[in-house]
């Protein structure tokens, strides 16, 4: 490891026990995941329980106040990243609506990105199609888990190029992995494939910092596609529920 990760690493740290302060010693644990992705194969810092102290678990101080029954929208103001990445979702919208889209496509478009923006950024498609699939109409969920295959393939027939910014963004030479070519060839004759398409097509691969798109055009898409549970999401048990629990409390130990 580098001086500069380790004194970075020591500093986060820091952080996490100041943290930890604030939080009547509640402990934040680390995940495998969270440390792989920092480059380090471990779970974290092992666990040092001072007098009254616990492991974190439940409502996560440090974050934004959910509502006890949480909706989506709840989750986009509270949860998804904001700035960028919430707008990036909005300005495709926009656009999907701006291009007369119909209302399950300018939908699709809202949340094409959400696990990016919200949960994890690998295999985004894949974990934001699981996320909403128990709640929305399976046309929707297919094209977004698609849309992770169909953006690195041009369609000229709607003027789909393969987006400069991919390769400024991974290099002149990259190529998809084989489940990704394989998963573009089942996609391209399936009947639902143009709504994926369209995901690509009005998904706005340079940011617009002149455009602010606000949630609340968005309100009818949502509530016309997007089947709340009465229970709050993530207080339901759908397969994807403990998906929204997470998000909810990432923090938890267990
Ligand atoms: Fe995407
Ligand atoms: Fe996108």
């Amino acid at each position: 490891m580098s001086a500069n990760l380790k004194s970075m690493n020591d500093r986060a740290d820091e952080l996490e026990l100041e943290q930890i302060d604030k939080m009547e010693k509640g402990i934040v644990t680390r995940s495998m995941l969270y440390c792989l992705a920092a480059g380090e194969d471990s779970m974290g810092p092992p666990i040092n329980y001072g007098p009254g102290a616990r492991l974190q678990m439940g409502e996560d101080p440090r974050l934004k106040k959910m509502p006890e029954k949480p909706g989506l929208l709840d989750f986009f103001r509270l949860r998804l990243s904001p700035g960028r990445g919430y707008q990036h979702l909005l300005q495709s919208a926009n656009l999907a609506q701006k291009n007369g889209m119909p209302d399950k496509t300018v939908f699709a478009c809202l949340l094409h990105d959400i696990a990016v923006v919200g949960f994890i950024r690998s295999d985004h498609g894949y974990w934001g199609a699981q996320m909403i699939e128990p709640y929305v109409d399976e046309e929707v969920s297919w094209a977004i888990r698609a849309h992770q295959a169909l953006r690195f393939y041009p369609d000229e027939s709607v003027g789909y190029g393969y987006p400069d910014m991919y390769t400024r963004m991974f290099g002149e030479g990259y190529r998809p992995d084989a489940y990704i070519e394989s998963a573009y060839q089942e996609a391209k004759k399936h009947k639902w494939y143009m709504t994926a398409r369209m995901i690509c097509v009005n998904d706005l691969y340079s940011f617009d910092p002149n455009v602010d798109v606000k949630l609340e055009q968005f309100e009818d898409v949502i509530g016309r596609n997007f089947k709340q549970p009465k229970e709050g999401l993530g207080n339901d048990n759908s397969p994807a529920s403990h998906m929204w629990r997470t998000l909810r409390r990432p923090s938890n130990a267990l």
